[in-house]
């Protein structure tokens, strides 16, 4: 069976070389290499999956398998998440317009609020922050994903991904996590954020 898992490194270093502020262009390179990796290993892991016959009952208990698919769990989200991340990256921050901006004022009262709920998420993870659509309620809510590997509950859109794994900030900001999801938050970019809405 054909992998239909795309990498797409090349096409994020195009949008965000030069644009994301404090975050430096040596962790921008790292943090795709580390991306390409799970992109990599995600195909890999696939078909090696697909490759075999699936195991029968007797076999599942501690078995390879077992251990394959949860590494695939945890590749593809991890990917997923990291291309909706430097997807949101790049812009110049400020504040968001249209329906993103309507249903923001909607859902938490104001965009202050929202950015005051999703820095507070952020920092509270040791992992990711996403801002999801809830498909079933429609209102937009702000997840925490941990420990690694998380992924957004079921039946939402996931619309910005927050990283905050040491990875993505420690060789710019030390320890100092706030700093980063400011200045992060400094350099979202709004339109792709609004493009990822469903269609209305
Ligand atoms: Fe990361």
């Amino acid at each position: 069976m054909a992998s239909t898992i795309a990498d797409c490194t090349d096409l994020f270093r195009k949008k965000l070389l030069g644009k994301t502020g404090k975050i430096s262009e040596k962790t921008l390179e790292m943090h795709l290499g580390l991306y390409a990796i799970q992109v990599r290993r995600a195909k890999e892991l696939l078909s090696s999956i697909e490759k075999d016959e699936p195991p029968s009952e007797d076999q599942i208990g501690g078995s390879p398998f077992r251990a394959r698919k949860l590494d695939l769990s945890y590749c593809l989200s991890a990917a997923k998440s990291h291309e909706l991340y430097f997807h949101v990256l790049g812009g110049a921050g400020g504040s968001p317009q249209g329906t993103l901006r309507e249903w923001i004022d909607r859902d938490f009262g104001s965009l202050d609020r929202f950015l005051r709920d999703l820095r507070a998420t952020a920092l509270a993870s040791d992992s990711w922050a996403w801002t999801c659509l809830d498909q079933a309620s429609g209102r937009l809510i702000n997840l925490l994903g941990d420990p690694r590997g998380a992924v957004p509950f079921w039946g939402s859109s996931p619309l910005l991904a927050v990283d905050m794994e040491d990875h993505a900030f420690l060789l710019d900001f030390g320890w100092d996590r706030a700093a980063y999801v400011d200045s992060l938050l400094g350099q979202l970019d709004w339109e792709s954020v609004g493009r990822l809405l469903p269609l209305l």
